[in-house]
């Protein structure tokens, strides 16, 4: 008979004891301080997506654990945390709410409108969710509340945009060019999946196109993505 499991709870506590001491945080704290020289925001809130479920899934903890030490570094209470994942266990909604998490019960597949400075906290999420969280804030005024913690979106382009790429993540390249990355350390010893590719971004708003530009028109980018689709 397979061990019992311990409670979450248990679980986190470890996590968060690990990623604490690991020589990976302090190297994590050395990117941050190097990404809020260059980044001046300072998120309010946050919008967490896409961890998957804490209770299954080993990256997930040490995700949220990262997000939590985040939270106290930027002085966000736990309350002002937003948490979406379709795959949440009732497990998982009750440990987040036991942390004061709101745990949204809506799914907006990342349409998140940004009115205040916020924290999008999407580890590994798919680029069509990345691309639906730029395309509601498709503005200066939104895209400057924005602080991101998702994949490297440059790969998407560098590589040689796909097909798949044009289609689903329009805006992604389109913005690519304009976000100040800072990379997150790579090798976490503890658990691989759970760090790799990512980086802290934000849009460096002084080098975005002038309003009247095409950048911002959004039906270019549907339009395209029709002619490719089809
Ligand atoms: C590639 S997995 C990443 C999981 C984990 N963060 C990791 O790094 O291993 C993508 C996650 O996005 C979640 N997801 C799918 N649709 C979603 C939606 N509409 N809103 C938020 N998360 C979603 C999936 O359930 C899954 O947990």
């Amino acid at each position: 008979m397979p061990p019992k499991r311990k409670p979450l709870t248990e679980r986190m506590a470890q996590v968060e004891r690990d990623l604490e001491t690991s020589d990976w945080c302090t190297l994590f704290h050395d990117a941050l301080s190097a990404f809020e020289k260059r980044c001046t925001l300072k998120p309010k809130k946050v919008v967490c997506l896409g961890l998957g479920s804490l209770s299954d899934w080993a990256p997930a903890r040490y995700q949220l654990a990262l997000l939590l030490r985040l939270c106290r570094n930027f002085d966000i209470p736990t309350e002002r945390i937003e948490a979406f994942d379709p795959v949440f266990t009732k497990e998982d909604t009750e440990y987040l709410a036991g942390l004061d998490m709101q745990v949204a019960t809506e799914d907006m597949e990342a349409r998140y409108e940004l009115i205040d400075p916020t924290l999008v906290f999407m580890p590994h999420c798919d680029l069509p969710f990345y691309n639906n969280l730029f395309e509601i804030n498709w503005s200066r005024e939104r895209l400057a509340n924005m602080i991101l913690l998702g994949n490297n979106l440059d790969d998407y382009v560098v590589s040689g945009p796909t097909k798949r790429v044009q289609s689903k993540g329009p805006l992604i390249m389109k913005i690519v060019p304009h976000l100040s990355a800072t990379s997150l350390p790579n090798k976490f010893p503890l658990e691989d999946a759970a760090f790799n590719d990512l980086q802290l971004q934000f849009v460096k708003m002084s080098e975005l196109p002038p309003e009247e530009d095409e950048f911002w028109k959004l039906d270019i980018a549907s339009g395209e993505k029709d002619a490719l689709a089809s």
